[in-house]
Formats: C-alpha cells, structure tokens, sequence
C-alpha cells in the first residue's frame, strides 16, 4: 500500500498570534483528509535538524485561543544560503515529507519560494504582526497587535491627560508605518511618523504645540519604529523645546506580538489554514492565501516575493484630520 501524502508545517520568523489557529486548521484539515501531517519545530532551523512530529487531532487541542507558537519559531541564518536550502530538502526526503505549509512573514515567504524553485510542494501562509505582506489585505496577528496598541494608548492617554502631557508611543512594524498609522487613526493620535513619510524633529515639535494651542489636555505622538527617528532621542529633543506639554514617552515592543488572537485573527487562521491543504488537495502549489475582498485566494509566491506592499497614504492623511 502507499504511504499517505504527508504535509510538513513549520512556523517561522517573528511569532504572531493566531499561528497555533491556523497550526490547527492545517493539521485537522490535513487528517480529514485522509493526509498525515508532521510538525518542524523551530522554523527553518528545526527542518534543518530534522525536527519532526507526527500530529493528530489531540495535539492541536486547546491551541486555538493560546498566543506565540506551539511550533517554536526561529530566524535561520542557514537556511537564507543555497547550502541550507539544499540540506532541506534532503531531510524533507529523508522525513517523507511530500508538501511544506509554511506560516510566516515576508522573509519566511522568500525562503518558501526558494523552496518551490526546486520542485518542493509549498503554500504560504501570511502571518506577521507588521501586516508587511505582498497579496494579503490583512495577515494573521495584525488585528490582535492593533488591539493591543489600542489599549495600551487608551491608558497612556488617561494619564497623559490628567497631566497635559505630550505621549511618545513607539509602535513596531519594522520596515512599514501600517501598525502606527492604523492605530493613530483608532487611538486618535495628534502626530504620526513612519518610515514611509519622513518628517523633522522640529515639525513634531509645532505640531504638538499647535494641538496645546488648541485646548487639548494631551497629545499622543506614534512614531513607528522604522520612522528614522529614535523614539528615545525624540523625547529627549522634544522635552528640551516649549511645546506646552511636558513629555514622556513609551516603547511598546514586543508586547504587541503577545497574547490571545482576536476573533478576527482566529477566523482568518483558519480560513487560511483549511485553504492551504485545500491547495495541496486539488494539485495548487508555489502559492501563499491571500485575503481579497471577502474571500481567501492563491497568491503565486514569485508575486509575494518581488511586489512590495505600501502602506495607503489616505490613511495618514486621515488620521491628521481626525486630530484636529
Ligand atoms: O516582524 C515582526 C517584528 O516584531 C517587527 O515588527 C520587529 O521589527 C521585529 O519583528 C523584531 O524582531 P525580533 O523579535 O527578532 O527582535
């Protein structure tokens, strides 16, 4: 008799939440379809060093409300080489693994196509708090890190307030502003900065005494870490000018990549996940789920891989008028 197709699931890069969600949806989708399913522990790394897991249903049970990665995560120096793509593939022979599902971000998805170049059966599943991701509206974890955001800046404005003080949030997101700009729309943030409109010190500084000016008890200032401007020497410059408010400032960091996924993450996991093996099942692959529109479609890894996703300017422009 022949062995069962047999998917391999990794999970790679920075975590997000709502990995173990689409972890589950891969593996019970998998096992519903008459396919066995071994996990890669550690990303990138574990498939180098062979470390697989068989998994049924049980081991993805209580998972799907848990934040991080049941899988482990890691950022592979190795596997970035030719050499390291090569010793993949050989323990995905040696480990009988005929398909990779792979759940990650951008460079997680650069890694997935290299691998499909040499005849390896792989689907990309977008999950990246920083929502950098070429073919997806949204990946998993940015709804959970926006909300994170949301209520940490909700209390900093409460104190803020009470001491008409100008807040510096430092937001994460790497290379893009989408995290800071979304969240100074739903934070409601007087000044944003992100990497993909740069601005002075001193143009921070007149905007922030121009909300003093105009009565308001706080200004919260985003400043997206990949802005070109530290946060940590934006409130030192800021706190040595009279701007009106006195200032403080607060690094989120990773805090924004914990927790429980939202509603929103979890069904977006799933969806993914149930599409992924639906792609293997029906001979699709080389291609990363996609949310367009309503619908999750296939997106060709090549695309992914050479588009770059920006940040929609309208939305910085938003937010500036809903501070006034
Ligand atoms: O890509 C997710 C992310 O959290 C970025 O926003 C941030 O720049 C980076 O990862 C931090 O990486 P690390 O956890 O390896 O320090």
């Amino acid at each position: 008799m022949a062995d069962k197709f047999t998917i391999g699931v990794l999970t790679s890069g920075g975590d997000a939440p709502g990995m173990n969600a689409a972890i589950r949806a891969v593996v019970r989708t998998a096992l519903a379809n008459n396919m066995d399913v071994v996990g890669i522990k550690h990303g990138y790394e574990g498939l180098l060093n062979g470390e697989f897991n068989s998994m049924g249903p049980r081991d993805v049970g209580g998972i799907l409300q848990r934040g991080g990665t049941v899988l482990l995560t890691s950022r592979s120096k190795h596997f970035i080489e030719p050499s390291g793509q090569r010793d993949a593939i050989r323990k995905l022979n040696g480990g009988g693994i005929d398909a990779l599902i792979i759940i990650g971000g951008e460079g997680s998805m650069n890694g997935a196509y290299a691998l499909s170049q040499q005849d390896v059966k792989v689907i990309g599943i977008p999950a990246s708090i920083d929502n950098d991701i070429w073919g997806t509206s949204i990946a998993i974890g940015t709804d959970t890190a926006m909300n994170t955001i949301m209520d940490a800046v909700d209390k900093l404005r409460d104190t803020a307030s009470s001491h008409q003080r100008a807040f510096l949030v430092e937001t994460m997101g790497r290379n893009s502003g989408y995290l800071a700009v979304m969240a100074a729309i739903v934070c409601g943030a007087e000044v944003t900065l992100i990497p993909e409109v740069p601005v002075t010190v001193e143009e921070v500084a007149l905007a922030i005494e121009d909300a003093y000016k105009r009565s308001k008890t706080h200004a919260i200032i985003i400043n997206a870490e990949g802005s070109g401007i530290r946060t940590t020497e934006l409130a030192e410059k800021i706190d040595k000018m009279d701007v009106g408010f006195t200032t403080r400032m607060t690094i989120l960091g990773h805090i924004q990549r914990g927790g429980s996924p939202t509603a929103y993450d979890r069904l977006l996991a799933s969806r993914m996940g149930v599409k992924a093996v639906e792609a293997l099942v029906e001979g699709n692959h080389g291609v990363m789920t996609g949310l367009k529109g309503k619908g999750i479609d296939f997106v060709p890894l090549l695309d992914v891989i050479t588009n770059k996703r920006k940040v929609n300017l309208e939305y910085y422009h938003m937010a500036k008028v809903l501070a006034r």
